[in-house]
């Protein structure tokens, strides 16, 4: 399913790439030494002391002219992504579509299961998240799979290649933590929310070969892409169009509740009803796993770099994520809180060659990924 380039799309892919990777490396590394250089000195002449957070470090870093440039060559290389990877979608979407119509005909191995009188929340429709066109609801036409293709290639080069050939590293990461954590549990029935086209879906459902997985979000292109990449791969996984706030699977129902890098790309508001919908569908010694960006650790300077996305990469809810008690948050939705686990997940292909990072200049290198859970009393 994957909407490959002709020679000139993946000379544009190619530049865009490498361009990312020298803004996230050589361009973004300046941003420290403006800090230490100019910036720090002079807040410390004014008040006498160090920026205390990364909210001010951001205040005082946003007037200078090479952070503005910075964030201004980033912004326009996303956008530049989303638009070299587009034109190669847009050429192929006839192709495309009729592939997933004939998946979506006749499955083999999963299914698919759409709901057109969907309500899509506000948190996601009043923003094109991360900048990607139409973000990840759109569905322009019948059988549409313009959103899930895009997503698919733009991921691998926003990544950077970072996160493996199938974009599996974030699921696959979360299924390493539970398989060395949690070694005798054996997942009869998985569910992973926000699962877009399933890059995380089918991790879980390699490493758990005995499990019925299934995959739920709120975009019906996505998911169009999604079944019809799962079939053509050759993995079993049953998507439906349904809001992660409240599914009709029946309670009780998994012994798995997953996410991949869904929480923070949900509102505050969205996000304990969401913690409250894996209680109700656990069953009791279920267990529920989040995998996400990692919460704030390190000096000021780290920790204010990945608020970028926050507004220049149109991630509204990021930054508030990394200041949230998921401990008291999951305890509010029912779990106990002595079964709540927190820690980094391994990561394969990010760290192996080149370390660089990929979100917004993420200072903890090595440590791309976390995960949030607990389990089900
Ligand atoms: C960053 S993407 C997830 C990527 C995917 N899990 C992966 O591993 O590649 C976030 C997804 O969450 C979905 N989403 C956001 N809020 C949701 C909700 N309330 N219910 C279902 N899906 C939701 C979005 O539509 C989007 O596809």
């Amino acid at each position: 399913m994957l909407a490959g380039p002709d020679h000139d799309e993946a000379a544009r892919q190619g530049f865009v790439g490498n361009l990312r990777r020298y803004v996230m490396s050589d361009i973004s590394e300046g941003n420290r030494t403006i800090y230490e250089r100019r910036v720090r000195p002079q807040f410390q002449r004014e008040h006498g002391r160090a920026p205390k957070d990364r909210h001010e470090v951001r205040r005082a870093m946003e007037p200078h002219p090479y952070y503005q440039a910075w964030g201004s060559i980033l912004r326009t290389t996303q956008e530049l992504m989303w638009d070299s990877v587009g034109e190669s979608v847009a050429r192929q979407l006839p192709t495309l579509m009729a592939r997933a119509k004939a998946f979506a005909d006749r499955p083999r191995l999963g299914s698919l299961r759409l709901d057109r009188a969907l309500a899509i929340p506000r948190y996601q429709s009043a923003v094109d998240i991360h900048v990607m066109p139409g973000s990840y609801h759109s569905d322009l036409a019948q059988g549409d799979v313009f959103a899930g293709a895009l997503y698919d290639r733009g991921l691998y080069l926003y990544a950077m290649g970072g996160l493996g050939p199938c974009n599996e590293d974030i699921g696959a990461g979360g299924c390493a933590y539970l398989k060395k954590h949690f070694p005798d549990f054996a997942p009869k029935r998985i569910l992973d929310l926000g699962c877009t086209i399933g890059n995380s879906t089918l991790a879980y459902a390699q490493a758990y070969p005995e499990a019925e997985v299934f995959g739920v979000d709120l975009g019906a292109a996505s998911l169009r892409y999604a079944h019809a990449r799962a079939e053509s791969l050759g993995v079993a996984a049953h998507f439906s169009q349904q809001n992660a706030e409240r599914t009709d699977f029946e309670e009780c129902s998994f012994d798995l509740v997953v996410s991949a890098v869904l929480l923070h790309e949900t509102s505050m508001a969205a996000l304990p009803r969401i913690i409250q919908e894996c209680r109700r569908l656990l069953r009791a010694g279920g267990i529920m796993c989040h995998t996400d960006v990692p919460q704030v650790e390190g000096d000021a300077f780290d920790l204010f770099i990945p608020d970028w996305d926050t507004e220049g990469n149109n991630e509204p809810f990021m930054s508030k994520m990394r200041d949230l008690d998921f401990r008291q948050l999951f305890e509010a939705a029912g779990f106990r809180r002595r079964s709540f686990f927190s820690g980094y997940v391994p990561n394969e292909h990010l760290n192996a060659k080149r370390p660089v990072t990929f979100r917004g200049g993420s200072g903890k290198k090595g440590k791309p990924w976390a995960v949030y859970g607990a389990i089900a009393g």
